[in-house]
């Protein structure tokens, strides 16, 4: 597709050559905004052009997976809020679609959820056809400025052509707010048992729970959270959902929050609960903190409703507002995780979520040779690449003793660190390239405690994408997703063995170019 589009604007730019000066810049801009721009990731999605921030309205519906996201088409930075759209039948490639919602005199358009309102609850089909419903949070700017804390309601729109075009409700707001400063990001799905539509919504430093027969009529029921978790920032985008524990019957529910700041790492986190509900209220025993991701970019991630299989998909906002607003890319800001699938273990008396990316992702990874690595105790192993910064790096391995460093021949890096001593991962991107933009961004590491990882052969996967790193480990037991702005791409594998007396042993090493999902 690519290679044709690129050739048609090829001849085109030699026909508007001859015409003038103009149009020749035109045709170039053209081109240029083809995916081909400095950082611009391959196989991640990211917005045309223009700012992007959290997923919405994740929901399968007739073959096609939507990805509704917060989107700014005035600038590439935050804005008035719309919902921009996006499609996808195998969640690898996407195609862009025209701005679902746009923001109206009730405000605009901030996070939320969508369903497919099969039973037709909401009185919204008409003819046979099924309704795919909307819920987001409206925001009143105007109000804000003037120091109203009454800013934020929610409201409901709805698609009778599988998400193309949309009705807003004339009967909006359906939960209004007249005393609460934050009251956003409405997630809704359908509880069987109650046969009810339940939402999650955030107030602050706690979440809310309501119920629905039509999505229409909001009956209030509980609330979670004040005392527990962390709360070093306004929790976010709340998800609850429920998963059976790998490998035994047991069903527990998770609840999703995103924190804008006091995450791991500094800035924007996501931390999450395991516990109960029982079509009213959610209760945990969990008195410690939970991280979904330990990195500093992977924000605001909540997962599908309606997925035709067993399984919990998850996409999260690859950023973080310490620096969302800055970092160095030129016609569009932001980019979101790779679809990932989340699976809920038992270790020792812990649930740790998993999150690992979807299979489907390897139809882009090309067919490497995978080879066994030994390196002597205290000795280093330096590997050459074309190019390390749209590929695969994977290997299985039972030490917790080594140092993995991609760099450039300018001195630019990105470094991997295992600690056996205090069981931390730490990354270094102090050095990784463009960092000025932000104070925050590269001014220390971020570590990750591996406490649970198991002492027998764990998998590490690392995918590189342009402006990002995605570190996953024991398939998804622990993760960091990091932005990167390197100023040349890293071609060197530098592998430190830092034990004194063992031999690194990698096994299945592997390293494979990733294709575009954009060509
Ligand atoms: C999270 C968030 C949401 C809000 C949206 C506004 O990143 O702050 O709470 O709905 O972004 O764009």
């Amino acid at each position: 597709m690519k290679k044709l589009a690129y050739i048609i604007l090829s001849v085109l730019l030699f026909l508007s050559c001859r015409k003038g000066k103009e149009n020749k810049e035109d045709i170039l801009n053209q081109i240029e905004a083809s995916y081909v721009e400095q950082y611009r990731p391959q196989f991640h999605f990211s917005p045309q052009e223009k700012w992007m921030n959290d997923p919405n309205g994740l929901v399968y519906n007739d073959g096609v997976y939507h990805l509704f996201y917060q989107y700014y088409p005035g600038a590439t930075v935050w804005g008035p809020m719309h919902w921009g759209h996006a499609t996808s039948r195998d969640l690898v490639k996407w195609e862009h679609k025209p701005i679902a919602l746009f923001p109206d005199k009730k405000g605009f358009i901030f996070s939320g959820s969508a369903v497919v309102d099969n039973k037709n609850t909401s009185g919204f089909g008409i003819d046979g056809k099924v309704p795919l419903v909307a819920i987001y949070t409206y925001f009143r700017l105007d109000i804000e400025k003037k120091g109203g804390v009454n800013t934020q309601t929610q409201g409901i729109a709805y698609s009778l052509d599988n998400g193309n075009t949309w009705t807003k409700y004339a009967g909006n707001p359906v939960i209004d707010n007249t005393a609460l400063k934050d009251f956003r990001d409405p997630k809704v799905f359908w509880h069987n048992e109650t046969e009810s539509w339940i939402m999650a919504l955030v107030a602050g430093n706690h979440a809310k729970f309501y119920r629905s027969k039509d999505l229409k009529a909001w009956e209030y029921i509980s609330e979670f959270g004040r005392n527990v978790g962390a709360h070093g920032g306004v929790w976010e985008c709340p998800d609850l959902f429920k998963l059976k524990v790998e490998g035994t019957e047991e069903e527990k529910w998770v609840l999703i929050i995103s924190i804008g700041s006091g995450g791991p790492n500094g800035g924007s986190g996501t931390q999450y609960f395991v516990g109960d509900f029982d079509g009213k209220t959610f209760t945990t025993n969990q008195t410690e903190f939970k991280w979904l991701d330990w990195g500093t970019d992977n924000y605001a991630g909540v997962t599908y409703n309606n997925v035709p299989s067993e399984d919990r998909i998850f996409i999260g906002w690859m950023s973080n507002w310490q620096y969302a607003l800055s970092t160095p890319t030129t016609t569009w800001r932001s980019a979101m995780t790779v679809p990932r699938k989340l699976r809920l273990k038992k270790y020792e008396d812990s649930y740790l979520l998993h999150n690992y990316p979807l299979e489907t992702l390897n139809t882009l990874i090309e067919k490497s040779i995978s080879e066994s690595i030994n390196i002597e105790p205290n000795q280093e192993k330096i590997l050459n690449f074309n190019n390390l910064n749209q590929a695969e790096i994977a290997f299985k391995t039972d030490s917790k003793d080594f140092n993995l460093k991609l760099a450039n021949k300018e001195g630019g890096f990105v470094s991997i660190k295992f600690d056996p001593i205090s069981k931390l991962v730490i990354i270094d991107r102090t050095s990784s390239g463009k960092k000025d933009f932000q104070p925050e961004f590269g001014n220390k590491l971020h570590y990750m405690s591996i406490d649970e990882l198991p002492n027998s052969i764990f998998e590490v996967r690392i995918l590189m994408d342009q402006s990002s790193m995605e570190l996953f480990i024991n398939e998804g037991q622990y993760v960091m997703t990091e932005q990167l702005f390197p100023n040349k791409n890293y071609t060197e594998m530098f592998i430190n063995n830092t034990n004194n007396s063992a031999i690194l042993s990698l096994k299945d090493f592997s390293v494979a170019k990733v294709s575009s999902i954009w060509e």
